[in-house]
């Protein structure tokens, strides 16, 4: 039987080091082009790992993108950096994942070794420091793809979701199941998708005829602790609500601990719903009602707006917009007839 070839095989074929070989395929280091080109023909003539490195080897650039999230412990990133990645590797494309954490200089930082690593393209999610969309337009002149943000008014390709539809499909579920006094815990101040489902919700309350009252509002950081510290300060109020809007999934999950922990069950004393359906949302307990985004679908969507500007730099603006949708499951249900604050 045929054995099966190497990279030292490659190396050997010709005449490079193993890390030339890795180099020129995985485009993490500038190769020469007459390198590169020995490389590809031993790598044809040997039969090495043929469809995805002669892919990668076929092409001018680096056959590498890069992707700048601001934070790799919540799920919907990680969820949504799968669908680049999958589509990434089917295309031949190798991807390098940064974790900001929100940090402008650290977004630099990875601006730089992006940069350094040559790739071809970037793909920023729901990155919120403009500057930082700045430098990585100034600095690489590469294609960018903003996730999460609309990119139109920058002319930069973006997918976003519909968080207006999204946040307003919340409200009203909650509203048609007898919840009057809805409370919401909010993202960020500077989050745009935040900002839209808190627009829906005020909305929402206008059409169904209620007052918006102020105090039934409280922003978090889509992190957890903020979601139990929100809904425990929320219900610790005289008059508090029967149902919670969380932002995103990590806050429902704080808010619902923090809501057992004062002996209040979900549903039966307090609804509450999230927001993103992380897949961790069907196995919570309980199963968490929540605004599902199509997470995997977005990921593979930017990279196919990022290939497609790679191949043609001056194709009109593009911004593919998807849509949110209600999963109802266990955490709501219908406000109790003589419940607090009905
Ligand atoms: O969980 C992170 C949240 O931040 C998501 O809802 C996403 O839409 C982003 O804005």
């Amino acid at each position: 039987m045929k054995r099966t070839a190497t990279i030292k095989d490659v190396a050997g074929r010709a005449g490079v080091s193993t890390a030339t070989v890795s180099h020129a395929i995985n485009g993490t280091r500038p190769v020469g082009s007459a390198l590169r080109e020995r490389v590809r023909q031993a790598v044809e003539e040997l039969g090495y790992r043929p469809n995805q490195v002669a892919r990668s080897l076929r092409r001018k650039g680096s056959g590498a993108i890069g992707v700048i999230l601001i934070d790799d412990t919540n799920p919907f990133f990680s969820e949504s950096t799968r669908g680049v990645r999958d589509a990434a590797l089917e295309a031949g494309y190798n991807i390098l994942v940064c974790n900001s954490e929100g940090d402008a200089e650290r977004e630099n930082g990875f601006v730089e070794l992006l940069a350094e690593r040559r790739v071809e393209g970037i793909i920023l999610f729901n990155v919120r420091d403009s500057r930082l969309r700045e430098t990585v337009r100034r600095r690489l002149a590469v294609p960018i793809v903003l996730v999460d943000r609309d990119g139109r008014s920058r002319r930069m390709d973006s997918v976003v979701v519909d968080h207006y539809s999204g946040g307003a499909e919340a409200v009203e579920h909650l509203l048609a199941l007898g919840h009057r006094r809805i409370g919401v815990i909010t993202g960020p101040a500077n989050s745009t998708p935040s900002l839209l489902r808190f627009r829906a919700y005020v909305h929402s309350l206008q059409r169904a005829g209620l007052a918006f009252d102020e105090r039934l509002v409280l922003r978090g950081d889509f992190q957890s602790e903020s979601g139990y510290d929100a809904a425990q300060s929320l219900m610790s109020s005289p008059d508090p609500p029967t149902a919670l809007f969380a932002f995103n999934d990590l806050m429902a999950f704080g808010a619902i601990t923090a809501l057992c922990g004062m002996g209040l069950r979900v549903p039966e004393d307090v609804s509450v719903v999230g927001y993103d359906d992380i897949q961790l949302s069907s196995f919570f307990n309980p199963p968490l009602t929540t605004v599902s985004q199509p997470k995997k679908a977005m990921g593979r969507a930017a990279f196919a707006l990022l290939r497609e500007r790679i191949a043609d730099e001056r194709m009109p603006t593009r911004s593919v917009t998807m849509s949110a949708r209600l999963v109802v499951r266990r955490s709501t249900a219908a406000a109790a007839a003589f419940g607090r604050g009905c």
